[in-house]
């Protein structure tokens, strides 16, 4: 299988760092927050991976990994010209991931969880896609799914709902098949101007087959101040217990 990083976007809740610095570029812990999803991707077995970020950071990016040697893996890039949504950078992907299965993290989520066991189990899953949920206190600021417990399926996912009865995130670690591509041809653009990667999940949901897992460990989506400071002290907790 193989992998793929979002690094894009315009990062405005981290602005003012973001007015001179991609998000992904930022440290977390003792690296920048791109290296943490190579490195979950890395132990995975996963070694062949896209990174796709904005033309104006493409050389800080092949600057600090380069091929990605160093890190033990097999490093490529694309760019998304303009920040038009996830779905629209994982477009960007489809040469590269040909007719495999693939998985998709987006480069501000940091997590606990060991990928191996999931990124098996999609491994045997015939089509479709698989998702990774997190129980949030804030399902406001996230893409939520409404699930049957008993059946273990997703019924429908809204992206960023104001009264909430489902707390469970659509974390942004996504696995899916090459159709994925088919459906973001099919969806239009949100009033925020964005292809949304919950349109394209609604779509595995009502059209596929749509797995999911619950993450056991922490999980961060560290796009604001206050979450990328979480995600600093979850990391050096989680290296200080390493040591
Ligand atoms: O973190 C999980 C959440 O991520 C999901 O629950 C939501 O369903 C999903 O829409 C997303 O929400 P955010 O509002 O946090 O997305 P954000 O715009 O912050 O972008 C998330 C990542 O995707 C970030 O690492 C940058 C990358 N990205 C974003 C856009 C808009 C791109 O590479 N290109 C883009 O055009």
């Amino acid at each position: 299988m193989k992998g793929v990083i979002l690094a894009g976007g315009n990062g405005t809740r981290l602005r003012p760092f973001t007015t001179i610095i991609n998000k992904h570029l930022l440290p977390v812990g003792p690296f920048p927050m791109i290296y943490w999803p190579i490195i979950k991707l890395k132990e995975a077995g996963i070694e062949n991976i896209l990174i796709i970020t904005h033309k104006e950071y493409l050389f800080k990016f092949i600057k600090l990994l380069g091929d990605g040697s160093q890190l033990g893996v097999n490093l490529s890039y694309q760019i998304q010209p303009s920040a038009g949504g996830i779905s629209d950078g994982l477009l960007y992907a489809e040469k590269f991931v040909g007719t495999d299965k693939f998985i998709c993290i987006l480069g501000d989520n940091i997590f606990e969880d060991a990928l191996i066991s999931y990124v098996n189990e999609f491994n045997f899953q015939e089509k479709g896609a698989k998702f990774l949920l997190k129980i949030v206190e804030n399902p406001e600021r996230f893409g939520i799914a409404c699930i049957d417990n008993e059946k273990k399926i997703i019924q429908s996912i809204v992206e960023k709902p104001q009264n909430s009865k489902s707390n469970y995130c659509v974390t942004g670690i996504y696995m899916y098949d090459y159709k994925v591509f088919e459906y973001i041809r099919h969806i239009s653009p949100s009033s925020r101007g964005e292809l949304e990667i919950t349109d394209v999940n609604n779509m595995y949901v009502e059209n596929s087959v749509t797995k999911y897992d619950i993450l056991q460990g922490w999980w961060i989506d560290a796009g604001t101040p206050e979450t990328l400071f979480q995600a600093n002290q979850l990391i050096y907790q989680k290296l200080k217990k390493e040591n």
